[in-house]
């Protein structure tokens, strides 16, 4: 497949050098990198394993990032981009709240040394949130390969396409359905991922003050952990950090789910899973809260589907050398990359 792609780069380079023209990936693949890259998981792995022994969260986080990459554009490492006027990182949902931008670089940079402009960057973010998945406990799967880097990001998109924690399950639903993942299943087991890492207080304080408007709390939010919860977040808008499953928060478990069924969701977002009458979302959540091996094997059928959504052609498509800016212009590539694209043929 790599070979593949490097003669269609290199055809590339002679027929249409100097336009602005991208190609799309091809069909993705676990033994993408078997021939080019055959440690690239192992690589990945040892500095994600460095880097929990200091920071325990970061396993959450690099599942996050993941997620914040594939609802925008596809699974396109647009997110990692730092182009001032389109970047991604500072849209609402991700500003000052998606974590692991430097340990990707990290990872990239021993790719980069083992086998040299190979592995793309959201094949590194996809890698890693499997990675950190099992580091956490949870179920281990064979990661489709094989994603290119976009050369564009889109702010505005990333602002209207991730879900918001307050949002009715109906929009949360319909936004699961616009990238074109499951609005029942996908939505209940990749919410499953909030059994792991941290919240700010704002992201559910409403719950605790002011829920419809009028000084009230969430009827759906159980008394005891509400009580606990105005401790850490003594007044709104706070960004004090609690963790989204209280009963187990760093293990990759099935914990959430029983929480839900006691009403100790973090999130509306979560609650609303068990708590909306009727929803075909709540039997999954039974079921997930009685049988962990099921929610593991949904789990990572569902990583997949998500990992597989597919940027669209005018995002462009390359191997970025630098996950933070795409590769210079064709017209502008260096003879000695030329060169090398060529003999890779
Ligand atoms: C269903 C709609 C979802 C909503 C509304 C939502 C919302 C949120 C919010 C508000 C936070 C806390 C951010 C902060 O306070 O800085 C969070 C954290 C997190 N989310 Fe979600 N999320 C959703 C789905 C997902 C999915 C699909 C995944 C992954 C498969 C995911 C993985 C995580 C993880 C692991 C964290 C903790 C990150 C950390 O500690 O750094 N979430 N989410
Ligand atoms: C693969 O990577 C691991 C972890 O970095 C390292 O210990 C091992 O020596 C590497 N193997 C090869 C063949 O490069
Ligand atoms: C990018 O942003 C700079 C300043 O932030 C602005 O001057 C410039 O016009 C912008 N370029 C585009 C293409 O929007
Ligand atoms: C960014 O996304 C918005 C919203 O979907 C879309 O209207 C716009 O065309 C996109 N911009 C670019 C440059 O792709
Ligand atoms: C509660 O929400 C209402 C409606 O959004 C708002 O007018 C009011 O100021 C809020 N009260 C507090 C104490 O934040
Ligand atoms: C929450 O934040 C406030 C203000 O920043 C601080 O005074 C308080 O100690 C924090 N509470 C906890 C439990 O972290
Ligand atoms: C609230 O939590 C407590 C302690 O976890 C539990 O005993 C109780 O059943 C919960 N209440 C509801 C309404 O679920
Ligand atoms: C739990 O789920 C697994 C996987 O779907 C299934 O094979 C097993 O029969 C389930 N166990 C129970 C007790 O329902
Ligand atoms: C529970 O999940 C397992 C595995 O996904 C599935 O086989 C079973 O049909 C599910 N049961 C219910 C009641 O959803
Ligand atoms: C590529 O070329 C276009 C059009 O000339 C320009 O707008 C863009 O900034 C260039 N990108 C890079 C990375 O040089």
């Amino acid at each position: 497949m790599s070979v593949f792609r490097h003669i269609v780069t290199a055809l590339f380079y002679v027929v249409l050098i100097g336009r602005s023209v991208y190609f799309a990936q091809g069909q993705l693949s676990p033994t993408f990198y078997d021939q080019t890259c055959p440690n690239v998981t192992n690589i990945i792995r040892g500095i994600l394993l460095n880097a929990a022994i200091d920071d325990p969260r970061i396993t959450a986080s690099l599942v996050r990032l993941h997620f914040h990459d594939c609802f925008v554009q596809g699974c396109d490492a647009s997110i990692l981009l730092d182009d001032a006027n389109t970047t991604e990182k500072v849209a609402l949902p991700n500003a000052n709240s998606v974590r692991g931008y430097e340990l990707i670089d990290q990872m990239k940079t021993a790719l980069e040394n083992v086998c040299a402009q190979t592995v793309s960057c959201a094949d590194i973010v996809t890698i890693a949130a499997e990675e950190s998945v099992v580091l956490a406990g949870g179920p281990s799967w064979a990661v489709p390969l094989g994603r290119l880097d976009s050369r564009s990001a889109n702010r505005t998109l990333a602002n209207s396409a991730l879900p918001g924690f307050n949002e009715p399950l109906d929009d949360i639903k319909a936004k699961f359905a616009a990238v074109g993942l499951d609005t029942s299943v996908d939505v209940v087991a990749l919410s499953g991922a909030h059994t792991f890492g941290r919240a700010q207080c704002f992201t559910f304080d409403q719950r605790l003050y002011n829920f419809s408007g009028i000084g009230d709390q969430d009827p759906d939010l159980n008394e005891t952990l509400a009580a606990r919860l105005r401790e850490i977040c003594p007044t709104s808008g706070l960004t004090n950090l609690t963790n989204l499953d209280h009963t187990t928060p760093n293990a990759f478990d099935n914990r959430y789910f029983t929480n839900l069924q006691v009403e100790e969701g973090l999130l509306r977002s979560d609650q609303i899973l068990f708590s909306t009458p009727g929803a075909d979302t709540v039997e999954i959540v039974n079921n997930f809260s009685s049988n962990q091996t099921a929610f593991f094997e949904a789990f990572a059928v569902s990583m997949i589907r998500m990992g597989n959504i597919r940027p669209p052609a005018d995002v462009g498509g390359e191997v970025r050398l630098n996950c933070r800016v795409v590769n210079a212009n064709i017209s502008t590539v260096s003879d000695s990359e030329d060169a090398r694209l060529v003999s890779s043929i």
